[in-house]
C-alpha cells in the first residue's frame, strides 16, 4: 500500500463530534487524566493492550499531551469515548502513515462496560476513516483469549485472521496475536 503522508498528513478532529446517542468521541482533555489512570489500572486493559504497566498519570498525563501533537502530524488520531457526558474509554487509529496498515485500538472502563460503549465507538472511527479519511482499509490486533474485543471487532464488521505468531509488540515482548481486516468495499456493502 502506498505511504499514507501526502493524505493525511495534518488532521483535523470531526467537527461536529462522532456522536450516536448518549455516546460522543472527542480528542483527549488534560481534564481526562484522572479516569484514565483509574481505567488503566484494571488489569484487563495491560493485559490485552499495550498500555503502560503500571500505569501511572505521568502517562495520562504524556498520552494527554501528545494527542495534538499526533493529530497535527496525521500519524495518530485518538479519541476520548464519553458516555452521557463521562469518560468511558479510549480509542484510537495507529499507524494513519507510512507503508503499514492503520489500526484501531481501545479500552473501556469497567464501570462502563457491556453499554456498546467500545461496539458503538469502532463503528463511529471506522466510519469517520473510510467516509471522510478515504482510508481503503482497517486493521484491529487481538490477542488469542480477548473474547470481549473479539465480540467488538466482529459487532463493526471485522474478519478474524489467524494467529499471527509474535504478531505484536506488548511492553518489549512478543506476543501472539489475530489480525482483524475491514476494507472500505466491505463496510460499505454492510
Ligand atoms: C473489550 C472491551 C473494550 C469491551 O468494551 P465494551 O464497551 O464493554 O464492549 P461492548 O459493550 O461494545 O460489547 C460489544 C459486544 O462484544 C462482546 N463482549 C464485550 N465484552 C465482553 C466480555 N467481557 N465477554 C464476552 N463478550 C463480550 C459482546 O458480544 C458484546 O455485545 P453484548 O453486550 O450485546 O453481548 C473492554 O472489556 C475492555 O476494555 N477490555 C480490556 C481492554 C481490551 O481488551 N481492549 C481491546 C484490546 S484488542
Amino acid at each position: 500500500m502506498a505511504a499514507h503522508q501526502d493524505a493525511f498528513s495534518g488532521l483535523t478532529p470531526p467537527d461536529p463530534p462522532l456522536a450516536d446517542g448518549d455516546l460522543l468521541l472527542r480528542p483527549p482533555l488534560p481534564q481526562d487524566i484522572p479516569w484514565i489512570v483509574r481505567g488503566c489500572q484494571d488489569p484487563e486493559v495491560p493485559r490485552w493492550t499495550t498500555v503502560p504497566s503500571p500505569y501511572t498519570e505521568a502517562h495520562a498525563r504524556e498520552f494527554v499531551e501528545e494527542s495534538p501533537v499526533d493529530w497535527a502530524q496525521g500519524t495518530e488520531a485518538r479519541f476520548a469515548i464519553l458516555l452521557d457526558g463521562a469518560g468511558a474509554g479510549m480509542i484510537g487509529i495507529h499507524r494513519l502513515l507510512g507503508d503499514g496498515v492503520p489500526e484501531v485500538g481501545y479500552w473501556v472502563g469497567p464501570w462502563a462496560r457491556r453499554r456498546g460503549a467500545a461496539s458503538r465507538a469502532t463503528r463511529l472511527v471506522v466510519g469517520w476513516a473510510f467516509g471522510q479519511l478515504g482510508l481503503p482499509r482497517l486493521d484491529l490486533l487481538t490477542m488469542p483469549g480477548n473474547t470481549g474485543s473479539e465480540g467488538v471487532a466482529a459487532a463493526a464488521g471485522f474478519t478474524r485472521g489467524p494467529v499471527e505468531a509474535s504478531g505484536c509488540d506488548q511492553r518489549g515482548t512478543r506476543v501472539d496475536v489475530h489480525r482483524w481486516t475491514l476494507s472500505r468495499e466491505d463496510w460499505a456493502r454492510s
